[in-house]
């Protein structure tokens, strides 16, 4: 068995941002044009008036304040509302391929890597662009990278689960060097004109590179202590979009066919399963919560974060577990990634930190890790 490390990460970000003023301006706008449209049922009692968005809010319960999007005038079209992006030949690179090459290549950047020094391409996201080719093969060959690459999609856990898929991987000898990448394009399933989730997703691409410690050469590397995922089904986050939908002649743009949550009992139910799980994982690994020097959480509520610190740690501060989401909303199973990202260059060699995701499914994945 090889002892593992994640030796990079990469981050592409889109080009454009939505504020929570933006975003709530054209949803009232939407709002007032529905109900001007069905003004006669809304009267005669037959139809319930759509409620206006707030900042207030969407701030308060959530803590989002902004977000990134590859495309924002389709979005905030109030006679459209969702993004408009241009269908692209087969000869030429994907969406998700471009935004994972992007992020690919600053994480190869970061551990001193090629392309072809990559043995297996995880792409692992929500959702995924089409059914085949796999995206994974397509980003390999864009790479110039060997071995294998497949698709995998566990919704907001999907980086995790395939980070866990990577370090058995290389520990057992059948990868050396595996590129897990998480093109998360939220805004093509995101519900735009649904008030009670329009504010919650980003777009975003991650990248994580995991390989032998005894091929790593940078000096920014950790030692995989240990990876656990967990999964028990509920139908409180769903998304019925699927290759069956046109057999069962069903309306491509019906609400089901988009992101829908029942946020409240995903927020109360999820806490303790994720705080139990850490938890769990740590003390098999023989470390006390209290003893993690950095939580990198899934970034979906601000709130959600705060007690399942608080549940672990007692403390809840920005230090222990850092928030990205208020710049970049929920970027589905990229959120923990950005934040690890982002907020690692200050611990010393020695410091324990764990990555956890949790999300539809319910699914939940740590990921324990130590600065070489
Ligand atoms: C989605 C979420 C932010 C909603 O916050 P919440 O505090 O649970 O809010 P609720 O949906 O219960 O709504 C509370 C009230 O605000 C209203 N409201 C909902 N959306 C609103 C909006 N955009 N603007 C103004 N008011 C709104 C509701 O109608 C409700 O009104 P009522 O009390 O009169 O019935 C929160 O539940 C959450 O983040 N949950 C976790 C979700 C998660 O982790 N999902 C994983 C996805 S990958």
């Amino acid at each position: 068995m090889h002892s593992v490390v994640i030796s990079g990460t990469g981050l592409y970000q889109p080009p454009h941002t939505i504020t929570n003023a933006e975003l709530v301006e054209s949803f009232n706008r939407y709002v007032d044009l529905q109900n001007a449209q069905h003004a006669t049922e809304i009267a005669a009692g037959t139809r319930e008036p759509l409620q206006h968005s707030s900042v207030e809010f969407i701030e308060k319960a959530s803590g989002i304040k902004q977000r990134y999007v590859l495309e924002k005038s389709g979005i905030l079209d109030p006679t459209r509302m969702y993004p408009r992006l241009q269908e692209r030949p087969d000869d030429q690179l994907s969406l998700m391929g471009e935004l994972a090459v992007a992020a690919s290549q600053q994480a190869l950047q970061q551990a001193g890597k090629t392309g072809a020094d990559i043995d297996a391409v995880l792409c692992a996201a929500s959702n995924m662009q089409r059914a085949y080719p796999a995206m994974a093969v397509e980003i390999q060959q864009a790479l110039g990278a060997g071995g294998y690459g497949f698709d995998m999609n566990v919704a907001c856990s999907s980086a995790t689960f395939a980070i866990e898929q990577a370090v058995n991987a290389v520990r057992t000898g059948s990868a050396k060097c595996v590129l897990v990448v998480n093109p998360e394009i939220t805004s093509g399933h995101q519900a735009w004109n649904d008030r009670d989730c329009h504010f919650i997703f980003g777009d975003v691409c991650t990248a994580v590179i995991v390989e032998r410690a005894d091929t790593a050469t940078t000096a920014d590397a950790w030692e995989v202590l240990g990876t656990r995922l967990a999964t028990q089904f509920s139908n409180n986050i769903r998304n019925n979009f699927g290759f069956l939908n046109r057999s069962e002649d069903s309306d491509p743009n019906a609400r089901d066919k988009t992101f829908r949550q029942e946020g409240r009992k995903v927020f109360k139910e999820v806490v303790p399963i994720a705080a139990a799980h850490i938890e769990g994982h740590l003390s098999d690994l023989g470390h006390a919560p209290s003893a993690v020097r950095r939580y990198w959480l899934h970034q979906a509520n601000q709130g959600m974060n705060q007690l399942v610190i608080k549940k672990l740690a007692g403390d809840a501060s920005a230090d222990l577990a850092p928030l990205i989401l208020d710049e970049f909303a929920n970027t589905a199973s990229a959120g923990s990634i950005i934040a690890f990202h982002k907020h690692r260059a200050d611990l010393a060699a020695g410091d324990v930190g764990v990555i956890c995701s949790f999300g539809a499914g319910y699914s939940v994945g740590s990921v324990v890790l130590r600065k070489r």
